[in-house]
């Protein structure tokens, strides 16, 4: 399937983890790729992992709003902008009474404030033209408490909340928004979660009643790949009547 022919698409986090595999995804059905994130030397390795021309690498830390506003605006006079995924994201861990002042937040700079940035930069070039696709990924913790993760949690939902009041406002426009809300996911994140301890993995599959969690029906984690999947689909014209959705892909751990 090659859907996105001659179409562009911008895709921040895209230096490693779901990002990644979004932007191989969509490179393989033909699509240019605005790659944004902070991280030049991940950039670089995942732009010489893929080897494409399509590929297009610009550093950029979301949470600066001119940085991203000025880029956005470049980036969209030479490569107008089809559609937006939202995948920079970072995670916090600490029970509720410890964690920081500092820790809170920068999970909501980067997490809210940083998606805000990149999503009202690019609906202001979508808009004139009428038409445009925008997938913020947020969190099967959007929806569901977990442990330890309050500031997380928090921030995810805000994401959520304001990419359906985004998709409200600007679905008469032509945008259509959506949320893809992942579980346990195999990557650089859910290792950070985990440190070197082999266990959690399974004990993630399995559940953990102490922890408030039923573990994952499925029976497995998720690759990036399995997300990547969902991502864009809603941002093909596949899903060209699909707005305001939150399409949760964590092998039913939070019942749907
Ligand atoms: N992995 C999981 O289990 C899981 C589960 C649910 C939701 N998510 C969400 O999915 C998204 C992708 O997660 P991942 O697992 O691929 O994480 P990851 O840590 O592997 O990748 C996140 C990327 O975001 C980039 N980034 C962070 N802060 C940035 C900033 N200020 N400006 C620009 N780029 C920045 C990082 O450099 C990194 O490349 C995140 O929003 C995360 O919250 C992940």
């Amino acid at each position: 399937m090659k859907r996105f022919v001659g179409k562009t698409i911008a895709v921040t986090g895209a230096a490693r983890g779901i990002g990644a595999a979004v932007a191989e995804r969509l490179l393989a059905e033909g699509a240019t790729v605005i790659a944004l994130d902070q991280d030049g030397s991940g950039l670089e390795a995942t732009a010489q992992a893929l080897r494409s021309q399509a590929f297009k690498p610009c550093v950029v830390d979301i949470t600066e709003q001119q940085q991203v506003a000025g880029l956005i605006e470049r980036m969209d006079r030479q490569h107008p902008l089809d559609g937006l995924v939202n995948a920079a994201g970072i995670l916090d861990a600490a029970p509720f009474e410890q964690l920081s002042a500092k820790a809170w937040r920068r999970l909501f700079e980067v997490n809210v404030h940083g998606t805000f940035h990149v999503c009202q930069a690019v609906a202001r070039c979508m808009l004139p033209r009428g038409r445009g696709a925008i997938v913020n990924v947020a969190s099967n913790a959007a929806t569901t408490p977990r442990v330890n993760l309050s500031g997380y949690c928090a921030s995810k939902a805000a994401v959520a909340m304001l990419t359906r009041c985004m998709g409200l406002e600007l679905g008469a426009q032509g945008v259509r928004c959506n949320v893809v809300s992942p579980g346990s996911t195999r990557t650089a994140m859910l290792h950070q979660l985990s440190g070197d301890d082999d266990g959690l993995e399974q004990r993630v599959v399995q559940g953990d009643l102490g922890l408030h969690r039923i573990g994952i029906p499925l029976g497995k984690i998720a690759e990036p790949q399995d997300i990547a999947a969902g991502i864009v689909f809603l941002l093909s014209d596949d899903a060209n009547h699909i707005t305001l959705q939150n399409l949760v892909m964590d092998g039913g751990a939070t019942f749907g």
